[in-house]
Order: structure tokens, then sequence, then C-alpha cells
């Protein structure tokens, strides 16, 4: 959409990322049955989010529309972080890891994650990484969309989270 800003986030924008979030898990668990929801998105751990503003781990990127956050993407540039993924793919590239891509449901298939994953790569490439990594579970149609889109290729490898079975997928940058 062109009314957008797309730029970094920092800790001033957590409360607009978890309204998004909420109103991203809110849509699936109408849509879904909540099992299904859980196996392949899920909200930010408590955890997680004391650490995304940390911007040694992750880059966090949004869409804005005036003062509503209608899409972000994390972006984890931390090579320890993303040491499993070297071991993985076999590779010892610099990576970064393409993850937690949400837009807002009534703002979907109008190209906001494609302009916004744009934004990442050129993220990315500042910080010199050369191949970019995604999981994505196995069912998630729009996840699969979306990559498949941005020109992601299956590494021909399945991983396994909280037992549930994710697809790695890359593009070289
Ligand atoms: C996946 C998601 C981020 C896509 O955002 P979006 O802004 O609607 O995506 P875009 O408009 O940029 O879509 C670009 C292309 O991706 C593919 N795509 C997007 N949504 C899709 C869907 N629901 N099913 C299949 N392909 C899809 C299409 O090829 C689309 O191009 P098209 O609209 O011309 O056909 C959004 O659907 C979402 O937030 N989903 C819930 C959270 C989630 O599952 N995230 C993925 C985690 S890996």
């Amino acid at each position: 959409m062109e009314n957008l800003t797309y730029r970094k986030l920092s800790l001033a924008d957590k409360p607009k990322l978890l309204g998004l979030d909420e109103a991203v898990l809110k849509e699936l668990k109408e849509r879904e049955r909540q099992e299904f929801i859980i196996k392949y998105f899920s909200q930010y751990s408590c955890e997680e989010l004391k650490q995304l503003f940390n911007k040694k781990r992750y880059i966090m990127l949004g869409a804005l529309n005036g003062n509503t956050l209608d899409g972000a993407l994390r972006l984890t540039i931390d090579q320890d972080d993303l040491a499993q993924y070297h071991e993985i793919l076999g590779t010892d590239t610099k990576k970064c890891l393409f993850g937690n891509l949400m837009v807002r449901p009534e703002h979907r298939r109008q190209k906001i994650m494609t302009a916004l994953a744009g934004h990442a790569i050129g993220e990315a490439d500042k910080q010199q990484c050369e191949t970019a990594v995604a999981l994505i579970h196995a069912k998630n149609g729009p996840g699969l969309g979306i990559f498949e889109k941005l020109r992601f290729e299956p590494a021909g490898k399945m991983i396994e989270v909280a037992q549930q079975p994710y697809i790695v997928v890359t593009k070289e940058l």
C-alpha cells in the first residue's frame, strides 16, 4: 500500500507490536481450530518480548499507517542464534532469519509483506548477510505462499519445533 511508512521499530513501538500480534492471533483463532493455530503460529513469548529490541540480535521492521502498525517482521541477525542453521544447511555463510511475519487481517493481499520483506532484504544486505533463512510450518499455506513469492527456495530440510514439522527455505542475497 502506497500510504504506508516502512521503518525499524523501537522499544517505543512495543504496544503497537503487541496490538498487531493480538489482532493476527484473534483472526487465526476465529478462522481455525485453536489446536491447529498453536501448531503453526504462536504469539511472542515473554522471553522473546524482553529481547525483541536488542539490536545485536534482531532488527524489527514495521509497516505503519499513521499511528497504526499494519505489518511487522523480525529479522534475526545474531550469528550465535543462527548457529544451528549453519549446521542444518551445511554452510558457513553469514545468515539472517526472517520470522514472525504478520499483517493485519483486513489489509492482507495488498502487498504489505512483499514491501516489508523488501526492506528486510535491504537491512540484511547492510549487515552483509549472504543467506536469508526462514522456517514455515508445513501446513501454513499463507506462509508457504509468501516465501514462494519472495523467491525463497526449499532447502530440502525439515526440522521439528515443539514437535511440529517446519520446512526450511533459503534465499541467497
Ligand atoms: C503471510 C502473511 C504475512 C502475508 O502478508 P500479505 O501482506 O497479505 O502478503 P502479500 O500481499 O505481500 O502477498 C504476496 C504474495 O504472497 C502469496 N500469499 C500471500 N498470502 C497468501 C495466502 N493466504 N495464500 C497463498 N499465498 C499467499 C501470494 O503469492 C501473494 O501474491 P498475490 O496476492 O499477488 O497472489 C499474512 O497472511 C499473515 O499475517 N498471516 C498470518 C501470520 C502467518 O501465518 N505468518 C507467516 C509465518 S511464516
